[in-house]
């Protein structure tokens, strides 16, 4: 099938780094299912942008914290589009919490939406995928997953978690056309970190060799690099996008 008819499923693709993820993969051609959880606005917004530049959008609002959600999900996006071709699981979420303060509503919260959603999407997607033996999975992390924060506790762990998904995800299914890696953002300036309550802004910049945060787009641009035809041997790769914050010093 050529690359321009595939079909694309974007979670959390309405804000942030999906948004600019839904956006690069509309304007090529690609049919992209945009899912989001709340905010309707927001999801209009980018459907709208991206039919205005010729591009084909479809929303789809639900809490990928429940895993019956990930099922219907996909089994709505096979319903309208025919096809789930790339896989992208960006939706992701954090409260900054100290240690004595995370309940365990908390910590099961974090590990649904962040790893638990990407293990049940991927779990029913494989079911197509393996079918037409072609699939490109690509997982967002975060470098909080790599270099821990002490405010972050349970994503931290759930971030971690999708390394160890994305290797054994890869593993397999490598026989079988479909490649599955991960993303690692650093600090990008999107709601989710503007939402932090103790993260310290110009800390962080500190800790960026390049000196600056990222922009939304600059990560759309590795994920679109992995789901690329000749992305084709690469799988179980960990890819950083953080201006270099993750090789520590
Ligand atoms: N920004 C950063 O600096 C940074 C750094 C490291 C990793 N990341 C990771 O990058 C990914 C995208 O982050 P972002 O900064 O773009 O976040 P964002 O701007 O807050 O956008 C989050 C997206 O995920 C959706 N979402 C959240 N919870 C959901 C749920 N339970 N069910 C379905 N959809 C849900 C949101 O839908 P609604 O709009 O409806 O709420 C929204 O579309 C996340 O996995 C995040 O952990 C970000």
């Amino acid at each position: 099938m050529a690359a321009s008819k595939r079909v694309a499923l974007v979670t959390g693709g309405t804000r942030g780094i999906g948004r600019a993820v839904t956006e690069r993969l509309a304007a090529s051609g690609i049919r992209v299912a945009a899912a989001y959880a709340r905010d309707v606005d927001a999801a209009e917004q980018v459907r709208e942008v991206c039919q205005q530049n010729g591009g084909t959008v479809t929303l789809h609002r639900g809490d990928l914290g429940d895993p019956a959600s990930c099922g219907t999900l996909v089994d709505n996006v096979l319903e309208q589009h025919g096809s789930l071709d790339y896989l992208v699981n960006n939706a992701g979420m954090v409260i900054e919490q100290h240690y004595g303060d995370i309940t365990a509503d908390d910590w099961h919260r974090h590990l649904s939406v962040n790893l638990s959603s990407a293990f049940f999407l991927t779990q029913v997607a494989l079911t197509h995928m393996t079918e037409q033996r072609f699939g490109r999975i690509v997982n967002i992390g975060s470098v909080t997953g790599l270099m821990g924060s002490p405010v972050q506790i349970p994503y931290g762990a759930a971030k971690a978690g999708l390394i160890g998904l994305t290797r054994s995800t890869a593993r397999a299914v490598a026989r079988k056309g479909i490649t599955v890696n991960c993303v690692i953002p650093g600090s990008f300036d999107t709601q989710l970190a503007q939402e932090l309550t103790y993260t310290n802004r110009e800390l962080i910049t500190s800790m960026i060799p390049l000196g600056r945060w990222g922009r939304p787009e600059e990560l759309a641009h590795a994920v679109v690099f992995l789901l690329d035809d000749l992305a084709s041997y690469i799988t179980g790769a960990v890819l950083t996008v953080d201006g270099g914050m993750s090789m520590g010093g």
